[in-house]
């Protein structure tokens, strides 16, 4: 199973992930978690890459595409959680043409809407662990010990592109640049779109359940 994620920054990509992964035996393939491991480990495209995350720009589709590429290679016998990728039309076209070169297409893509004016305070608010990635938010769901990951005892840290500039400038990419993909998802019968302003754990159990009818209908049209 291919499943691919969308929603603007702080929909609860990330969030959601973790336990999408581990319900559906999935591997989690975040594109900005590889990107900000590259960054950390200072690689040549870590630097190559750090100024124009922190603006909040897309780095190159050539870039991103090779992650992904190398990663789907190692697959899993469960399948792939995509998480911020194909984030534009060119990579969603050269996705398509990369996994039609093993004989498979995308299974389903979540769509998380939900209005920009609610995600401010998510992602000002967010904190990320350095070790394993797990979200918290200094207002809404802080963690037990003020900077210290409940999961993993990692230290929690603010991205840099958690700015209020930043975060603006990331809206307006993901409305220009990655929202006409879904009207392409749409077309071809995989998209389900998801309410992700309530609460953590009612958008999690709707997309258990868009993952179960999804499954449910691939059984019936193989029956
Ligand atoms: P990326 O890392 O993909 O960031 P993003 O898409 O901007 O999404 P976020 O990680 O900010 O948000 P999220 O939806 O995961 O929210 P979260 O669950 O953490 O990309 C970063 C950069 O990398 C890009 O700008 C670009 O430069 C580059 N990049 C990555 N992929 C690329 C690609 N394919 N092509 C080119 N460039 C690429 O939640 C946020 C907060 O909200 C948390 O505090 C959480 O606790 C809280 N929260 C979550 N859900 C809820 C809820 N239901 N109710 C209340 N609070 C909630």
């Amino acid at each position: 199973m291919i499943l691919t994620l969308f929603g603007p920054p702080g929909s609860g990509k990330g969030t959601q992930a973790g336990t999408l992964c581990r319900r559906f035996h999935l591997k989690h393939l975040a594109t900005g978690d590889l990107l900000r491991a590259e960054i950390r480990a200072r690689t040549p495209l870590g630097l190559e890459v750090q100024a124009i995350m922190a603006r909040g720009d897309l780095v190159s589709d050539a870039m991103v595409l090779a992650l992904v590429e190398k990663r789907l290679v190692n697959g899993t016998t469960g399948g792939t959680l995509l998480d911020g990728f194909p984030r534009n039309l060119q990579q969603l076209d050269d996705f398509d043409r990369s996994l039609a070169t093993r004989g498979i297409s995308m299974t389903l893509a979540i769509s998380l809407r939900i209005d920009d004016a609610l995600l401010i305070g998510r992602l000002t608010g967010r904190r990320v662990c350095t070790d394993c990635n797990r979200s918290f938010n200094v207002q809404t769901h802080p963690p037990e010990v003020s900077g210290i990951c409940d999961d993993c005892g990692g230290i929690l840290v603010q991205r840099d592109d958690d700015k209020e500039g930043v975060i603006a400038h990331r809206l307006s990419e993901y409305h220009a640049q990655t929202r006409p993909i879904l009207g392409a998802l749409a077309e071809r019968g995989i998209l389900v779109e998801i309410d992700a302003a309530r609460p953590i754990d009612e958008v999690r159990n709707a997309m258990f359940r868009a993952v179960d009818e999804r499954r449910a209908r691939i059984g019936r049209e193989r029956a």
